[in-house]
């Protein structure tokens, strides 16, 4: 099996690229390097440092799969800087879907979306048939590509699913050098904060819940898609339970404190998994406890 990768620098892509390599897949990774970092290369994948924009149907025509990570997915940047969001978080995948429409070799396009597109949900836990909300920039970029994979996939038979993450943690959550890192996953801030000995941030009381999932269970997630006969469908992909924030900073047995509230984030995300349990038969495998006591 032959993959390309978007985004495989980043935090889950890098995961992914591990995942797919034990499994011996041959892996190519397309990463500009805006967030991710070379400290999270794999010695058995190849490498293009450029932007996913730049691709050539010579680059592309060859995969059987493309697992398009890259973006830039962090919701409160996205609102200070739209434009350089939306060429990121949309262009790029209408760019990577002209060309995958050309491919004769491509057996499945998986298309990495976010719950942020439930808002505040009316139904917890929330299946895909909820009501979309939309409560940031971000959340309508990535919402709008993964309409544009399902459409433009449909139209001119692109195989494709999009996997909905809720909260992702796990190894490579917090890059130290990415000057955005104060809105990466709480796990991966909280985690940074103790290993710095400072205390852990809380935004607002602390009562939001979140559904984190462990980057390992979703490169699982992205492999089932890829090998699944299913196509023009979308997936949650969470723990399918819930914590407060609180709960979480406790996990980590360390001194905390509460900082300002953040607009257009969810109070509560929580998935209901049962539409991806029953199609691809995935799993999640990770418990919050062990995923957190696993981190370095
Ligand atoms: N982390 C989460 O909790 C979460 C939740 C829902 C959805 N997602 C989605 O999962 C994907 C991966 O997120 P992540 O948390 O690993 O983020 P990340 O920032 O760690 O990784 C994104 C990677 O894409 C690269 N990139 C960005 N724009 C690019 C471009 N134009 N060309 C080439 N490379 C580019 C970055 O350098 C980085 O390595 C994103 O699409 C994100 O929207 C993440």
């Amino acid at each position: 099996m032959n993959a390309l990768i978007t985004g495989g620098l980043g935090f889950i892509g890098s995961n992914l690229v591990d995942f797919l390599v034990s499994k011996k897949w041959d892996i190519t990774v397309i990463d500009n390097l805006s967030t991710g970092s070379l400290d999270y290369k794999n010695l058995e994948a190849e490498y293009w440092i450029k932007n996913v924009d730049e691709l050539t149907f010579e680059d592309i025509q060859d995969f059987e799969y493309v697992f398009h990570l890259a973006a830039l997915p962090r919701i409160q940047p996205s609102f200070d800087e739209p434009i350089e969001h939306e060429d990121a978080n949309v262009i790029i995948t209408i760019k990577l879907l002209e060309l995958l429409k050309q491919s004769k070799k491509l057996k499945k396009l998986v298309y990495s979306a976010s719950s942020a597109c439930y808002g505040t949900p009316k139904n917890y836990p929330t299946p895909e048939s909820e009501q979309i909300q939309i409560l940031s920039p971000y959340a309508l970029q990535k919402y709008s590509s993964e309409q544009y994979c399902l459409i433009l996939g449909e139209r001119f038979n692109i195989p494709v699913i999009t996997l909905r993450y809720f909260n992702a943690y796990g190894p490579r959550s917090f890059n130290p050098n990415n000057t955005q890192n104060a809105y990466s996953s709480v796990i991966g801030v909280f985690n940074a904060q103790k290993n710095n000995n400072t205390q852990l941030t809380i935004t607002g009381d602390g009562s939001q819940k979140r559904d984190f999932v462990h980057a390992k269970d979703i490169a699982n997630a992205n492999y089932l898609a890829s090998i699944s006969p299913i196509t023009g469908e979308s997936y949650n992909v969470g723990y399918g339970t819930c914590y407060s924030i609180i709960e979480i900073a406790k996990m980590f047995n360390t001194d905390y404190t509460f900082i300002p509230q953040r607009k257009g984030e969810a109070m509560i995300t929580y998935a209901n998994i049962d539409k991806i349990k029953k199609d691809l038969g995935w799993v999640p495998q990770i418990s919050i406890e062990e995923g957190i006591s696993t981190l370095s």
